[in-house]
């Protein structure tokens, strides 16, 4: 059986460092559940939300990172500047893909990094409103894990772990179907096996308008090991519920 993990993806919220630091910690005093629980702040609020959170079962994850190991990329941030802050990345968010034209080869070269530097990555796949309008959902999944995993070495991806975020299910509050997302599992675990990986073993996330209210629909669905939260990992105790459906 796959880890079970939820981690908040905190965006660009909340407003200040100090606002991050008291979330951090509020998430941190709901205690164990025997599900492993991880908070992504903005990059500004990393380290002090790292300080905060040292010794306390909730891992930090860093939102994005550059594919560079250094040098003349203005704002960005490379991995060796996250390994003594975070536990890992989030890689390919469809927001970053989305914002900053992030494709497929980039998307592999940032996980490769990632890796690399010692870091877990959270690979993020999942289809547009129109391919799943055109049915194609399972299609687009298996290929991004083909395209993103292009790069890395095989012997480091013993950690990975994937997030199936549908984009029309962002920040919409119309969650996908448990049906769905478990379909969209079976996709990313054949294509995890296509590509030499045990799929078995890595854990899947669902993320996209998961809610206290709409978890049931994924601690319940076959293939799936916790979830990708956004808006509703910035309410600690909506979070903790969150965290407490997969235990
Ligand atoms: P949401 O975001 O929960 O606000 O839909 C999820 C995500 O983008 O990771």
């Amino acid at each position: 059986m796959p880890e079970k993990l939820v981690v908040g993806n905190w965006k660009m919220n909340p407003p200040s460092v100090a606002d991050a630091v008291a979330l951090g910690r509020d998430v941190a005093a709901h205690g164990q559940t025997g599900v492993a629980v991880g908070v992504a702040p903005p990059a500004i609020a990393l380290a002090a939300v790292a300080d905060a959170l040292r010794g306390t079962a909730v891992a930090v994850y860093a939102q994005d990172l550059h594919w560079a190991e250094r040098g003349a990329f203005t704002a960005q941030i490379a991995a060796a500047m996250l390994v003594d802050l975070a536990a890992g990345s989030i890689v390919g968010h469809s927001e970053v893909r989305r914002d900053q034209c992030d494709d497929d080869a980039r998307v592999a070269k940032k996980l490769a990094r990632a890796v690399e530097a010692g870091l877990r990555p959270i690979l993020c796949v999942g289809e547009s409103a129109a391919q799943h309008a055109a049915g194609e959902a399972t299609a687009v999944v298996a290929r991004q894990i083909a395209a993103d995993l292009a790069e890395a070495r095989h012997a480091s991806l013993d950690r990975l772990v994937i997030a199936y975020e549908p984009v029309w299910a962002i920040g919409t509050g119309t969650p996908a179907t448990g049906e769905h997302a478990s379909a969209a599992a079976r996709a990313i675990r054949a294509a995890l096996k296509r590509a030499g990986l045990d799929g078995e073993r890595v854990p899947i996330l669902y993320g996209g308008s998961v809610s206290a209210r709409s978890v049931g629909e994924f601690a319940n669905a076959d293939g799936i090991d916790g979830a990708l939260v956004g808006g509703a990992s910035l309410d600690a105790d909506e979070f903790g519920a969150i965290v407490r459906a997969f235990a």
